[in-house]
């Protein structure tokens, strides 16, 4: 695996002044003037009263994610301290303390420090306990500072990189459980970035070959299982509408499956991820405008890789099976055509009636071969499906669709807690009827008339998972933004990861 740069952010305990650095970063309620959490008016005194000046100077009224840099003192411990600001007292969630963390943490990168420490910023919040509190700090300061250099080689001297980020706990009796929670938010947050960094590479390097190479490596590190199929095993087992995706292109398609086992007797949850490396559209052929973004068509599958390469931290009583179901969607010579009729993995035939509607192709194999393998409790798919999710949703909640109210109670549950947001929308019959095909048993597109493409898609998607409970995330949106947040860098971000992540945890055998 090519360099992810990874800021280490550990724990330290006792006197700010312990913890020496570049520049440390103290969170600041709003209110007038700004109010002061209890340690850090025992700083402002050492620091001859220079945050206090500061903070009327500049009119700092600690807004939630405004910053102020402020100079210290020759002989201070920093030579700087960042002002944060966390909001109204009364209002402080735990995902505000995570964007807090995370805005200082980049804004301490951007001014080019390199060793830096953090006061734990706030307090906990009351939906929260202790451990999540320091998790979504430590978390949000390794997402915030992610970068993709990969391809850089010019000027590469200038880019600025925090290295280290200590969180710092006044409170010695509060001490319990911080090293772990630090351990853990550090974890889950660069198998975020591995997702980050998958959906980042472009097409000719994010192969199916590649993404398969990535989960041999993730399965070696950590002990999963791991199999690979490719083509000719694909056949055999009749993968019928994965492989007709495959038909127009020279790179071979590869189906993936990793196996994370703690015992015989839990149940099986199952995730399946899109894994399409790049989305041309096929022979319906996408307009060239902004084609290049489908090279982020395989988020699905690299938020699948994301949560195993840190499921060892999650520490899951359940046994958990990802599945990929991954290739290139391209009009070659040999690609499937408008009209062309072929046989599923579960021996339902598809009349293919527009070959950029591929996902649920690849995926519909892919669930039903979970669903019949494992007989999973449950199963939750994640795939950049539908353009129509965008104009839904937007980028800040993915589309939540589920044949099962406990699943879907969950998953709400787990995107309250993670902050990775998710809208349920309905999979009534009603929608299912536009699917019905003159020549198969199902087509893979609906009329433009029957609108919901979004759910429609989830509709053709349900045809395939044999009755077990499962829910599907649309991710077309939340995978990837040109747009700069708090802890998510603009570009791909990592979407998924951290939501099953939350699931997994609160899942009790
Ligand atoms: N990968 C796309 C969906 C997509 C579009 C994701 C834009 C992110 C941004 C998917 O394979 C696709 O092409 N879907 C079509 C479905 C249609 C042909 C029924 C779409 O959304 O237009
Ligand atoms: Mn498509
Ligand atoms: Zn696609």
């Amino acid at each position: 695996m090519a360099e992810i740069h990874r800021l280490d952010v550990t724990a330290a305990v006792g006197a700010p002044e312990a913890t020496p650095a570049e520049l440390l970063a103290v969170g600041v309620w709003k209110g007038k003037g700004a109010a002061f959490p209890a340690e850090a008016s025992g700083l402002d005194g050492r620091a001859g009263g220079r945050l206090a000046e500061a903070i009327a100077a500049h009119d700092f009224e600690g807004e939630a994610n405004g910053t102020l840099f402020v100079t210290m003192p020759a002989g201070s411990p920093w030579k700087r301290i960042l002002l944060v600001g966390l909001g109204p007292r009364n209002e402080a969630t735990l995902e505000t303390v995570r964007q807090a963390a995370g805005t200082a943490a980049r804004a301490a990168q951007e001014a080019g420090v390199r060793r830096g420490a953090s006061l734990l910023l706030g307090d906990v919040p009351p939906e929260a306990g202790y451990g999540e509190w320091v998790e979504a700090q430590a978390e949000a300061a390794v997402l915030s500072t992610y970068q993709f250099l990969d391809f850089r080689t010019k000027d590469t001297d200038k880019i600025k990189r925090l290295e280290s980020w200590t969180l710092i706990e006044t409170d010695k009796s509060r001490a319990n459980g911080l090293v772990k929670a630090v351990e853990r938010g550090r974890t889950i947050a660069r198998g975020t970035n591995t997702t980050r960094w998958l959906g980042g590479l472009p097409g000719n390097h994010a192969t199916p070959s590649f993404l398969a190479a990535q989960a041999r490596g993730i399965a070696e590190a950590n002990g999963f299982g791991c199999t690979v199929m490719e083509p000719k095993a694909l056949e055999e087992m009749g993968m019928g509408a994965l492989l007709s995706v495959a038909r127009g292109s020279e790179e071979p398609c590869r189906f993936i499956v990793l196996e994370a086992k703690v015992s015989e007797s839990a149940p099986w949850v199952a995730f399946v991820g899109k894994g399409i490396t790049f989305d041309s559209g096929g022979i319906s052929i996408k307009p060239a405008a902004n084609m290049w973004d489908m090279k982020y068509d395989m988020c699905g599958a690299g938020a699948v890789l994301g949560l195993f390469s840190c499921l060892k931290a999650v520490a899951p009583k359940v046994n958990v099976v990802g599945a990929i179901p991954t290739t290139e969607n391209l009009p070659g010579g040999r690609a499937t055509k408008p009209g062309d009729i072929v046989t599923s993995y579960s021996g339902k035939t598809i009349e293919i009636l527009n070959t950029d509607a591929e996902g649920r192709l690849v995926l519909a194999d892919a669930l039903t071969y979970v669903a019949r393998t494992y007989k999973p409790a449950a199963i939750v798919d994640l795939a950049t499906l539908t353009g129509a999710c965008v104009i839904a949703l937007g980028h800040y909640a993915a589309g939540l669709m589920s044949n099962d109210e406990a699943l879907a109670s969950r998953l709400e549950a787990a995107g309250r807690r993670s902050g990775e947001k998710v809208w349920r929308l309905p999979l009534w019959d009603d929608y299912k009827e536009h699917l019905k095909s003159s020549f198969a048993d199902i087509k893979n597109i609906t009329d433009a008339s029957a609108g919901a493409g979004t759910i429609t898609a989830a509709c053709f998607l349900s045809e395939f998972v044999e009755g077990r409970p499962w829910a599907h995330l649309d991710i077309a949106g939340t995978a990837w933004w040109e747009k700069d947040r708090p802890y998510t860098p603009k570009g791909p971000s990592g979407f998924g990861v951290r939501l099953l992540a939350d699931l997994l945890t609160h899942w009790e055998g």
